[in-house]
């Protein structure tokens, strides 16, 4: 079966996340979506919202499954029998590091490759961590975020006015 992983934080997920997503499953018989744990990044959700969030929004995807992880990419790779890697590339500020992960998963095992999927021109500009500070101002939403998000982050700051000391970095 061909068989790829879509990684990432998905603090949260946004509708840059979502294009990437259903672009690149319409390759793959089978696309996994693998939300990383990454504590040290001290995400503002916990994975199980991360994983709630991405289940409701492609709920409508019959080859898309969503798991959490912890552990080298690669590894995950192996345990699915997966051989690709999908990574959205938004601009020339996202080349420098996502070059660098995919040369070193190339490094940890040459068999799996890296595919990029270019941004949408619309969700260039958008971020997780964007998407958070204009949530934490009480910012319009609607066009960034699909509904379930948008619901999680007006509750996490309510109108907007004071910000959780938790409204971690992605
Ligand atoms: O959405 P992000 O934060 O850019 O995703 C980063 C992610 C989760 C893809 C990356 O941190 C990752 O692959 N983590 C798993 C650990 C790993 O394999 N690290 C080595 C490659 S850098």
């Amino acid at each position: 079966m061909k068989l790829a992983i879509c990684p990432g934080t998905f603090d949260p997920v946004t509708n840059g996340h979502l294009d990437v997503i259903t672009r690149a499953a319409r390759h793959f018989e089978k696309l996994i979506v693998a939300v990383a744990a990454n504590p040290e990044k001290s995400p503002l959700f916990k994975t199980e919202e991360r994983l709630a969030m991405l289940n409701e929004c492609l709920s409508d995807k019959d080859n898309v499954e969503v798991i959490a992880f912890d552990s080298l990419l690669v590894d995950l790779a192996h345990e699915y029998g997966s051989c690709a890697i999908i990574k959205g590339l938004r601009a020339m500020s996202d080349f420098e590091f996502e070059f660098q992960m995919a040369q070193l998963n190339r490094q940890m095992d040459e068999q799996i490759e890296t595919f990029f999927v270019m941004s949408s021109p619309e969700y260039t500009y958008l971020s997780s961590s964007g998407i958070k500070e204009v949530a934490s101002y009480g910012g319009q939403l609607s066009y960034l975020v699909p509904e379930p998000v948008e619901t999680r982050l007006l509750e996490k700051f309510g109108k907007g006015r004071e910000k959780p000391e938790a409204a971690g970095k992605e």
